[in-house]
């Protein structure tokens, strides 16, 4: 049986796959035809690698994802990996240059590629010196235009130059991706309910909604299962089941005191910063200070895990309701 394209869970690549947010593809194409670098920004599972993938696509462009990436060479590598169909390079002579000397084969390459987009994925696993110098010199020398993604922190800022980053002045714009609305989130699963030709109810749309409160990868997976003929409460289940690993590692990755907060935000709708501070203290059954507490707090918003609503005085929430729902099923 084929997978039913809008449903499909991995990372769209085509337009017609990738439902309502062509808002932010043309945006992303304009802003890459004027010359400026966007900077996706979002939610995890909100679209960003699609959003890449599908630009790449249109404008012929190359895309890499930077996830294991850890030095210019290894950039290198990629980068001529991703060459193969563009016959004209001689990639035998780019690599053997590229392993000599990585920066003077990375410019010579650049020079050659012309006026290409290079879109590159988790970008912050790549944020480094020899990275940004990298960038200064690609904007500095060649005609190459570049679109980036990630989520984890610290990244806009470096980028943007208002880190400690050297990156300052660059014509970087950044883009918000965000969870689809309620009313959009119920035509994604009516249209992929129509489309895959599955009969979902509008109870069962309302529950999966609120449910996922529009993060569009729980919905597509969720979709998925029910094209393959799961019913609502075993797709809803075989969905946990995906989180539960998923999220279990992305809370391992945080630090002590980020994992304190994101427990207590777990025991409420959204809270006020000294509410939590007190929650998250009360949580750990530590005290904790103010400014680690706000600095961890930061980069919890930086990452876009946790959200701040500010109406008259600010507020914070989790963003991804699957965190609530995993995290105290676990008892953690
Ligand atoms: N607008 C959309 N229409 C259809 N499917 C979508 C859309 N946005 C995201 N998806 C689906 O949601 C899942 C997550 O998308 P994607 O991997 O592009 O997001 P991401 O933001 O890069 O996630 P991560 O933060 O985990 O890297 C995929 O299954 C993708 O196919
Ligand atoms: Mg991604």
């Amino acid at each position: 049986m084929a997978i039913c394209k809008i449903f499909d869970p991995y990372p769209k690549s085509s337009r017609e796959e990738f439902f309502d947010n062509y808002e932010v593809l043309d945006n992303l194409e304009k802003l890459l035809e004027g010359k400026f670098w966007p900077l996706i920004i979002g939610p995890k599972r909100t679209g960003k690698t699609s959003i890449l993938k599908i630009v790449g696509k249109e404008l012929n462009g190359i895309y890499i994802d930077a996830t294991g990436i850890k030095s210019l060479k290894g950039l290198a590598d990629n980068l001529i990996s991703s060459l193969t169909y563009r016959v004209q390079l001689d990639l035998k002579v780019l690599k053997v240059e590229v392993t000599k000397r990585p920066v003077k084969g990375l410019q010579s390459l650049l020079g050659k590629l012309g006026d290409t987009v290079v879109l590159i994925d988790e970008v912050q696993n790549i944020i480094s010196p020899w990275f940004i110098s990298f960038l200064s010199n690609a904007y500095n020398n060649s005609e190459v235009r570049f679109a980036f993604s990630g989520s984890m922190i610290g990244l806009s800022k470096t980028l943007t130059g208002k880190g400690k980053g050297k990156f300052k002045g660059r014509p970087i714009v950044q883009i918000e991706t965000t969870p689809f609305s309620e009313e959009v989130g119920k035509e994604f699963l009516r249209y992929g309910s129509r489309e895959c030709g599955v009969k979902i109810s509008e109870g069962e749309i309302e529950d999966a909604v609120e449910t996922y409160r529009g993060i569009q990868g729980w919905l597509t997976y969720y979709g998925n299962f029910r094209s393959l003929g799961y019913p609502h409460d075993k797709a809803k289940d075989m969905v946990s089941q995906i989180a539960s690993n998923i999220i279990e590692g992305e809370v391992e990755s945080l630090g002590e005191i980020q994992k304190l907060i994101v427990k207590a935000l777990t025991m409420v709708e959204e809270i006020r910063w000294k509410d939590l501070k007190n929650l998250a203290e009360s949580v750990g059954k530590r005290e904790i200070s103010d400014w680690s507490f706000n600095h961890a707090l930061m980069q919890l918003v930086d990452a876009r895990l946790v959200k701040v609503v500010n109406d008259g005085s600010k507020k914070y929430s989790l963003i991804d309701p699957m965190y609530k729902y995993i995290i105290q099923r676990k008892g953690w």
